[in-house]
This record gives structure tokens, sequence and C-alpha cells, in this order.
């Protein structure tokens, strides 16, 4: 009998993803770390957008209901049988407490009952291959600038698995920036979009919002640009909606831009990919493009459902921890605050 909890990690290794970090109950089943066979997404979006954000314990039970028939719908989406499953990777942090142990033990029953590995993964890593999964010829080294609602981190990586942190907020993060701004704005949930969306008829010049330490070092800060934008809003009570919000994006994009290109010429990496939700931002993809293309980077861009959360980019960071590393003991806990 072939030992089914310790297998070889090889190229035809289905590896079966579970995210429940937040508000997206996802799974998919990705071949060797790069081969995506199926990605089942279930947003909580709408169940969410009445409290203006993320209730964690809303999102917990919701994950409870949603999880099982989302696998099963990753599982018969792949063709993959279940006996042929060869390993289990759930994100087990950084996120809400709660959400993340209905994935997490979630994994750690199915990798019991099929007798395969059990893998944690961290959500941030799982983050980065989502570039890569999309673009499998890009060279590394590169610069990927993590963008989402709860962070906002610029990182070398050199391999799948070998990264370094250059620099990151030290305050919001630039997604929790374009969902305040937007509710400050009357704007509906999730923020980012539909800043992105009343962004397309305003005037990004309008506007002279500062552009906080864009000439300092790689950290971010973006609390002083909120406030600026309540700030300017209170002063100017007939402000057009459309101009506060193409000239806020401008900022943020301007400053995002710059870091991954500072960053990109620290580290002598040959080009730049995007992660987290806010990559799905029409204006950063536009300008990171130009720019880094104009400075001879390649330039990475998910499609946005590689942006925002899925399971197939846990199942391949899963994949390659697994490789490097092996199974994760099945005492691993859900970590809320775990870092990259
Ligand atoms: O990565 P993600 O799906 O979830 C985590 O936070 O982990 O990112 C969600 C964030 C939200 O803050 C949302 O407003 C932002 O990504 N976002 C955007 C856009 N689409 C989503 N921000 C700017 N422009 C967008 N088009
Ligand atoms: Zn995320």
């Amino acid at each position: 009998m072939t030992d089914r909890s310790s297998p070889t990690v090889s190229d035809e290794m289905p590896v079966l993803g579970i995210e429940t970090s937040c508000d997206e109950t996802a799974a998919a089943v990705v071949v060797g770390g790069r081969q995506i066979l199926s990605s089942v997404v279930s947003s909580q979006v709408d169940i969410h957008a009445r409290y203006g954000g993320v209730v964690p314990e809303v999102a917990s039970r919701a994950h409870v209901e949603l999880l099982t028939p989302v696998i099963a719908e990753a599982l018969i989406e792949s063709g993959v049988p279940d006996a042929e499953i060869g390993a289990v990777a759930a994100t087990h942090g950084p996120g809400l407490i709660g959400a993340l142990l209905v994935g997490v033990a979630t994994a750690k029953a199915l990798a019991l009952v099929w007798d395969v590995p059990f893998v944690a993964v961290n959500h941030l890593e799982a983050h980065l291959h989502a570039a890569l999964l999309d673009d499998p010829d890009v060279e590394l080294p590169v610069v990927v600038l993590l963008a989402s609602g709860g962070h906002t981190l610029v990182v070398a990586m050199d391999a799948p698995g070998s990264y370094e942190v250059l620099g990151g907020t030290l305050d919001d993060a630039a997604g929790e920036a374009f969902d305040k701004v937007a509710r400050y704005l009357g704007l509906s949930y999730p923020g980012g979009p539909a800043i992105d969306e009343a962004a397309t008829t305003g005037d990004p010049t309008a506007i002279a919002f500062p552009r906080s330490m864009i000439d300092d070092g790689l950290d971010l800060s973006f609390s002083g640009l909120k406030t600026a934008v309540i700030n300017h809003c209170r002063r100017h009570p007939d402000v057009v909606t459309a101009d506060v919000a193409a000239s806020f994006q401008a900022a943020v994009v301007d400053v995002l831009v710059a870091k991954a290109l500072r960053a990109a010429e620290q580290t002598g990496a040959r080009g730049v990919c995007l992660g987290g939700g806010v990559a799905a931002n029409s204006r950063l993809r536009r300008v990171l493009t130009e720019v880094g293309e104009a400075r001879g980077l390649r330039v990475s861009l998910p499609t946005p459902a590689m942006c925002t959360d899925n399971a197939a980019m846990v199942a391949a960071a899963g994949w390659h921890r697994l490789r490097t590393d092996g199974p994760s003991p099945l005492d691993t806990g859900a970590i809320p605050g775990l870092g990259l």
C-alpha cells in the first residue's frame, strides 16, 4: 500500500485549496502548483453590504454553510476523484479567527479522511503566488506590490517561498483607505470598485491630495490622505463626488507605483507583479504598466479574479510549501495576526 500521508510532491500532484480568511468562501484544485483545474469562489459581499463592512461572526457562519458545497463544486469541476487529491491546503492566517477556523478544521478533517498531508498556508504568501499563476513565464527576482483590504506590502521575491518584505503601510491598508473614503462619500460597499467606477467620470487633477511619503523609502501611509479627503469635502460641500474619487484614486496610485518602482530599482528586479484586491484597480493597472514598461520592467497584472481572494492561490502556495517544508502538523492553529 502507498503511504498517501507523506507522498512525493510531483508536478502532477493535485492539491485541494481552501480559503476562508475573510468574506470569500473558496475552494480550488490546482495541479503541480500551477495548473488550475477548478476555482470556485462564493462571495459574501451581499451579506455584509448592509452593514458597510465584514461582520466577523456573520462571516464565520456563512463559511460553515457555504464551504461544503463550494468544495464539492470545486472537486466535481476539476474532474479529479477524491482518491487522487494529493494534499489539502488551507489558509491559516492572517484573517478573522472564526472564519479561518472553519477552513482549517475542514481541511484537516479531509486530510485525515483521505490520508493525505494537510498544509497550512499564509494568506499573504498565497496572494504572492496568484501573480505567478497568471503569468507563469515571469522571470524572478520580482517585486510584488500586495495591496488588499488588510495589507499593503512591498515584497521582493527571489523564488517561490523566498521573500523579503521591503516596506509596508504604517497605518491604513490601501484597500481600507478606498473602503473608508467610499463610505464617507456615500458610495457602495466594497469601496474600491465603487471609487474606481465613480472616478471614470471625474477629473484626477481636480484636487491636489497629498502623496504621503512618496519620496521617502518603501513604507507607505494612507491615513493622512483619508483625513485630507474628509477635510476637503467639509470645506467644499459642493465638490463633485466623481472629482474627489478620481483625485483620491490618483493620489493612492501615484504612491503605490512610486514605491513598487523604487523597490524594483533597489533590488535589481526584472519585473513588478500586482497582488491583492486593490490590484483590480483600473488606474493602478494602467499607470504601473505604462511607467514600469517605460523603465524596461515586465509588469504582471493578475486577472481580477486572481487579484481578490480565491483558493487557487492557496492550493498553489500549498503545493510549494509541501515541497519545501513537508506537511503541517495537525495541531497547527489558525493565526489571525500571521505575518509574511
Ligand atoms: O484581497 P482582497 O479581496 O481581500 C483582502 O482584504 O484580503 O481585497 C479587498 C480589498 C477591498 O478593500 C476592496 O475595496 C479593494 O480590495 N478593491 C479595490 C478594487 N477592487 C477591490 N480597490 C481599488 N480598486 C478596485 N477596483
Ligand atoms: Zn486577500
